[in-house]
């Protein structure tokens, strides 16, 4: 529907004026798009839940360095998609994968791959913030730790760095032995966000990562991303077009577990090539 409000993460009514408005709050696209390197390259990938397919064939190149957002209806498998990247799905009995997901040029799904240390590499953050019931301090250094760090001075250190890096430090700094229970919703998706970057990932997977959170933390996580693009290569799941329009250089479109589209955020935001793309922007289903 032409000249609706879309509804951002916080829940907050934002307008939408007449026409392909999203353009118009884009982010500006990057000098060379195409020249960032494929840090993940994924070819024809299905997936499927038992006797239920829930990806068809699909194909992506996620550049290093660079914010892909993949936008779509409730259950047309972005998360599915998502995990995918690094073998979280593997976890759930029943499942199947097809296809090839090559991180710089190595399949994941090949004898070779250790899950541990794609996991690692490719980092995760959920919708809902879920620090371990622990301290600020030892949520941090949970990922270190397991890796095989236990100096404590060089802990200290990767805690306040990474910290510092998720945009927490400051709040928190005063409070590291305080239970991560006892911060706000943004500050704990924050320190989720840290403790990812603690055992720093080459990828970070973000599925909805500000659907809980208020406008406010919502803009935090944003400048955040965008502070971590210029070392790794971040892919966002949204349903909140106009972040997806703030933060992201390429968008992709998933509609009952097929990319659609994918391309350039701008163009798919002013001039998409399938019409069911600009419906969906526009609010017309999903
Ligand atoms: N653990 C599971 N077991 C069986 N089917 C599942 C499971 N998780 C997801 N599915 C199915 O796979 C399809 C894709 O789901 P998925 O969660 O990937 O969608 P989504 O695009 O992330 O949706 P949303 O926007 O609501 O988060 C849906 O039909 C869903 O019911
Ligand atoms: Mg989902």
């Amino acid at each position: 529907m032409i000249g609706s409000t879309l509804v951002n993460d916080a829940g907050t009514a934002a307008p939408v004026a007449e026409g392909n408005s999203a353009a118009a709050i884009a982010k500006p696209e990057p000098s060379q798009p195409s020249s960032a390197p494929a840090k993940i390259r994924v070819t024809n990938l299905s997936f499927f839940y038992d006797e239920v397919q829930a990806l068809f064939n699909n194909t992506i190149e996620i550049p290093d360095r660079h914010i892909t957002a993949l936008i779509g209806p409730s259950g047309c498998g972005k998360s599915t998609f998502l995990r995918a990247l690094n073998r979280m799905n593997d976890e759930i009995p029943g499942t199947r994968v097809q296809g090839e997901v090559l991180l710089d040029g190595v399949d994941i799904y090949g004898p070779t791959c250790d899950k541990v240390i794609l996991r690692r590499r490719v980092g995760m953050v959920f919708q809902r913030p879920n620090p371990f019931p622990k301290s600020i301090y030892e949520n941090v250094a949970y990922g270190p730790r397991v890796h095989g760090e236990g100096r404590k001075s060089r802990l200290d250190e990767i805690v306040e760095h990474s910290l510092r890096r998720a945009a927490l430090w400051d709040e928190v700094k005063d409070g590291l032995h305080k239970s991560a229970f006892d911060i706000s919703g943004g500050q704990q998706q924050r320190l989720c966000i840290a403790r990812v970057l603690a055992v720093e990932p080459e990828v970070l997977l973000m599925d909805e990562p500000c659907s809980a959170l208020d406008p406010a933390s919502t803009f935090r996580i944003e400048e955040l991303m965008r502070e971590l693009q210029k070392d790794i290569a971040i892919v966002i799941v949204t349903h909140n077009m106009q972040q997806a329009a703030r933060v992201s250089d390429t968008t992709g479109f998933f509609l009952k577990g097929e990319l659609l589209e994918v391309g350039p955020t701008l163009r798919i935001f002013s001039k998409p090539d399938d019409k069911r793309t600009e419906d969906y922007i526009q609010g017309r289903f999903g």
